[in-house]
């Protein structure tokens, strides 16, 4: 387990959005934006399922994700794993939450449910000497 710092807790909360990697079985990658994200705690973060479709296939085939995220030159990547709730208290507050942002944006939107990643490793992707180098 990693922890994340506040600086980088910070940055993944204020970028519009953040990339998600995931891959199948057969190494086959994909890697899509997802925007509706939260911290839980400085090792969890959440992201709301609206529209996953192939990246959900993948978690259940195997649960090892990434997730990039940055502004600027300043830029992190999380490696993790991912399990995805349907039901309990936390789909419960995303789905309440999903909900709300629809109808700010007066568009309906539905949380299918809230993926929780583990964090495991972190990694600078900030361009420079520092670039790739593992960071907790
Ligand atoms: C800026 C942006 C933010 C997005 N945020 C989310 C999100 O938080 N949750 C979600 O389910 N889909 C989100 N999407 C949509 C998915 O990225 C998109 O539907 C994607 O095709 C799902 O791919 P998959 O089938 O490979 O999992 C977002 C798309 C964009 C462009």
């Amino acid at each position: 387990m990693a922890r994340m710092t506040q600086r980088m807790k910070e940055l993944f909360l204020k970028v519009p959005a953040a990339i998600l990697a995931t891959s199948d079985n057969s190494a086959i990658p994909n890697a899509v934006p997802v925007g509706a994200k939260k911290i839980i705690d400085d090792e969890t973060v959440l992201i709301s399922d609206q529209f996953l479709n192939k990246t959900l296939n993948n978690i259940c085939a195997n649960p090892h994700v990434a997730i990039t995220f940055w502004e600027g030159q300043e830029g992190y990547q999380i490696k993790g794993i991912a399990t995805i709730e349907t039901s309990g208290q936390r789909y419960e507050d995303t789905a309440a939450w999903i909900k709300d942002l629809g109808n700010k944006i007066g568009f309906p939107l539905k949380s299918k449910g809230a993926l929780i990643v583990k964090v495991e490793e972190i990694y600078g992707v900030s361009p420079g000497p520092g670039a790739g180098k593992k960071l907790a």
